[in-house]
């Protein structure tokens, strides 16, 4: 089975084919981030209109690197949410009339089930059961992962995300949209211990997370005293480590408290350096093994759509002659696959 698979849930124009036997044949990639820069976050209609743009060339050019047409397709699958509404409607408007003129079956995957099985595109992918940490621009979540739809959410964040974090306490320090990244880059010339920041949630029990705190603890840490490129470094330095911290000890707690050793991590915080370092010396500490998916599958991307929608499609899941997209989805609410 052959597969070709859009995202277009936020920020990202993306388009992948996924062979079942021969792996990933092609992904295409267009990042918006030169068009919501200046505003200092995505602004969603502007991100629906270059979706438009954006897509059909990108279609024609990942169907020709894999060289491949309506004649190798065996059904298109798309991200359906959550997202930002019009983003969705855009790949999903496409994605749907694509199937209805190909003539194969179309189907609406969730984008955080395409973010947890990105690592399946690996050489080494992870085993099942597992345990997950998800860690996006708009998520924070634990979850026991049974098998593919089978989802057990364990713990997530109260208010902020991971992400969020990252990008809030960016923007305290004056850099540009997405923060994260940006953050990352500059904390790398910080002194560590120059300034310890909170660890919210750590020290308590359970599997759920809070950042809003941090990012309160970073604005008092701008305003004492002059905001020099080198307090920039320090302030973000101790930023990351302690976002790393919590993310790490919450993790190998849900690896102690479920007796389960592997461990994925993923979403584009999981590109973070830092937290990749840590995480793996931590995990493999306890006896266990983390799974990342490659960095350019860490953030948003198509072809960890294509893994989803492949799964489900084999499945022999489809839907109807609508065109599906939302908001917000729980992920728990998904089907698991091989059941009635
Ligand atoms: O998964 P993603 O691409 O989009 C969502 O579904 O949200 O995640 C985007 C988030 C942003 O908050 C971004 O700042 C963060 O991932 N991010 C990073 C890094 N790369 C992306 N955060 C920290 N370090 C990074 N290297
Ligand atoms: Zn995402």
């Amino acid at each position: 089975m052959r597969v070709l698979a859009i995202e277009s849930s936020c920020d990202e124009s993306a388009v992948a084919v996924l062979d079942e036997e021969r792996g990933l044949l092609a992904h295409g990639l267009f990042s918006q981030i030169d068009l919501h820069r200046v505003f200092g976050g995505v602004v969603p209609e502007l991100a629906s209109r270059d979706h438009v743009r954006r897509l059909l060339p990108l279609l024609t050019d990942t169907l020709a690197q894999a060289q491949s047409g309506p004649a190798d397709l065996h059904g298109v699958a798309y991200t359906a949410g959550p997202g930002l509404i019009g983003a969705l409607l855009t790949g999903a408007a496409l994605a749907r009339s694509l199937a209805y003129a190909w003539q194969v079956p179309a189907l609406g995957v969730h984008h955080l089930e395409g973010h947890l099985l990105a690592p399946l595109l690996e050489s080494e992918p992870p085993p099942f059961p597992h345990i997950a940490l998800l860690v996006s621009g708009g998520h924070t979540l634990l979850m026991e992962v049974q098998a593919i739809g089978r989802y057990r959410l364990l713990g997530e964040t109260r208010d902020d995300a991971a992400g969020e974090a990252f990008d809030k306490a960016a923007k305290l320090l004056g850099l540009p949209y997405p923060g994260g990244p940006e953050l990352a880059r500059i904390a790398a010339a910080g002194r560590p211990g120059a300034l310890q920041l909170p660890r919210p949630m750590l020290d308590r029990p359970g599997l759920e997370f809070s950042f809003s705190g941090l990012k309160t603890a970073v604005l008092h840490a701008v305003r004492e005293r002059a905001l020099t490129d080198a307090r920039k470094a320090d302030i973000a330095h101790a930023a990351q480590e302690a976002i790393v911290d919590v993310l790490v000890g919450k993790a190998l707690r849900a690896l102690m408290q479920s007796g389960l050793d592997a461990l994925v991590v993923s979403g584009g915080v999981s590109a973070n350096r830092r937290l990749r370092e840590e995480m793996t010396a931590q995990v493999q500490r306890q006896g266990g093994r983390v799974y990342f998916p490659r960095i350019e599958f860490s953030t948003d991307n198509a072809a960890m759509i294509a893994v989803a929608g492949l799964a489900r499609l084999k499945a022999g899941r489809q839907d109807g002659l609508a065109i599906q997209a939302r908001a917000r989805w729980p992920l728990e609410s998904l089907n698991p696959l091989g059941g009635p």
